[in-house]
């Protein structure tokens, strides 16, 4: 049996020129030799060729590229707003709105051994990434009296770690029947020669395929299907990662349902230049996303006639996509990226290697690619101070430490709004929970109270 399975893997690997992923079989344990074969098994070789071709292929779109207008939040006037906020939560009270998290990347740069969303960025209630977004939802839920069914997406490297996660926190409170995990697929990485890179001696080095994988994985795992049946319209997207993320904000999902396009996206004035977000623009006419990693310097430094910079729309991964939409790209093909990275590998003797500069490819579905199906989609500004806080490295730009201090100066903002003095908070770092205040609402004097009473740091 096993020699068949190995006849058959010899000649797809000389079919595709993979023949070193069996270098170190005839030395490995019974068991690993069989490990070693179903995976090989399992690798579409054909789709890994035509992959490899997009980085020898490699082409700038820059031609194809302009700016893309978008709504600017702050210029609806308050009745405006309140409209658009009185619709979003119409859809939350009938049910229409789910949550989607993408939780399946390695989150390498900030060199967290769990899921991302596990981490804890240091607030005084140690609350994780995971637990933020909970509360935040399960906030909207009791004001709309109506449960949200959340989609978290793993991959098969943090999928059993995620589930425990949330098990051993008792899914921070969230009804079990409205929580759904489904996990994406992984793909190998190849090397400069588009060879397939061994992680160890018997294990193929795979990576996960990127968060535009999530229309697929959303599919296969029956999510769609469960959201079919809840009777919901609008799925809400969005990062793990953003520590002050504003999850299913039903002014936006308001705003979204007004216009009514496929999809709508938050945007923010990026910062500089180099600020690693992706740049919100038109491609080929068509609403569209060029990512810092694949967008040309000359795209990124572009200015106009003002001297601001021309594609001034950053990505902070917070989208809407409606419902008969995400069907529709969960039924197309999307296109992958190569990403240039450093992977852990072995070399020919089959000892363990770091590379100190990037040594191979992964492939990457990005999710705002699915914005080109679209004719059109509303974009519109928001505040990034209230609404992002990346995670994404362990110090420096985009850190914990960052995070945190964004996130206590929002809650001050809030404390002031409410009327506690300006003396009552200075110096102090005050985290009120998203079950007690979704956006600054409903801050009650008792609580305001309690903060200028004593000394507690959380609400
Ligand atoms: C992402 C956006 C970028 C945006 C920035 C804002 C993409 C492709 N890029 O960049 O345009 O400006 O966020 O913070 O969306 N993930 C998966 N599976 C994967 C890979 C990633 O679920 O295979 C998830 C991660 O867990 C994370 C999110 O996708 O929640 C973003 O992942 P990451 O690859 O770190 O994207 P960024 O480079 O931060």
């Amino acid at each position: 049996m096993l020699n068949t399975k190995l006849d058959t893997v010899k000649r797809l690997l000389s079919d595709y020129q993979q023949e070193h992923l069996l270098q170190f079989y005839a030395a490995l344990p019974t068991a690993s030799q069989e490990k070693l074969l179903d995976q090989i098994a399992a690798i579409d070789f054909e789709q890994m060729a035509s992959l490899y071709r997009i980085v020898v292929n490699r082409q700038t779109p820059i031609n194809d590229i302009a700016p893309i207008q978008a709504q600017d939040w702050a210029a609806f006037d308050e009745n405006q707003q309140a409209l658009f906020a009185d619709k979003g939560w119409e859809q939350l009270r009938q049910g229409k709105v789910a949550a989607v998290v993408v939780a399946g990347g390695q989150g390498s740069r900030l060199g967290h051994a769990g899921p991302k969303g596990s981490f804890d960025i240091g607030l005084p209630s140690h609350k994780s990434l995971f637990q933020l977004q909970a509360e935040r939802l399960l906030n909207l839920s009791r004001t709309a009296n109506q449960h949200i069914p959340w989609y978290i997406m793993t991959s098969p490297e943090n999928h059993i770690s995620t589930i425990s996660f949330f098990r051993n926190s008792n899914y921070f409170g969230y009804n079990l029947k409205d929580i759904f995990f489904f996990q994406q697929s992984v793909l190998p990485a190849v090397d400069h020669q588009g060879k397939i890179l061994l992680e160890a001696k018997d294990r193929i080095s795979l990576a996960p395929s990127g968060n535009g994988d999530c229309f697929a994985a959303l599919k296969r795992s029956g999510a769609l299907d469960d959201m079919q049946r809840r009777g919901v319209e609008w799925l809400y997207y969005c990062n793990v990662d953003n520590a002050l993320v504003k999850v299913a904000d039903p002014a936006f999902i308001g705003l979204a349902a007004h216009f009514n396009y496929p999809a709508a996206s938050k945007t923010v004035e990026r910062a500089y230049p180099e600020e690693p977000i992706g740049l919100f623009c038109l491609s080929n006419g068509r609403p569209s996303v060029v990512e810092y990693s694949d967008a040309p310097r000359e795209l990124m430094l572009s200015r106009d006639e003002q001297g601001t910079l021309a594609y001034r729309h950053g990505n902070i991964s917070i989208h809407l996509f409606r419902l008969d939409f995400a069907l529709q790209v969960g039924n197309s093909q999307l296109l992958y990226h190569a990403a240039h990275k450093k992977l852990n590998t072995i070399d020919q003797k089959g000892n363990p290697v770091s590379p100190d500069s990037p040594n191979a490819y992964k492939f990457e579905l990005f999710v705002f690619d699915a914005f080109e199906l679209a004719e059109e989609i509303t974009v519109v500004t928001t505040n990034r101070q209230a609404e992002f806080a990346p995670v994404k490295s362990r110090a420096g730009a985009d850190s914990p430490a960052t995070a945190r201090q964004m996130l206590f100066e929002l809650h001050r903002s809030w404390l002031l709004a409410a009327g506690v003095p300006a003396e009552a908070v200075r110096d102090r770092q005050i985290e009120i929970s998203p079950l007690t205040s979704y956006a600054g609402e409903g801050l009650s004097p008792d609580l305001l109270k309690r903060i200028h009473d004593t000394k507690v740091d959380q609400l």
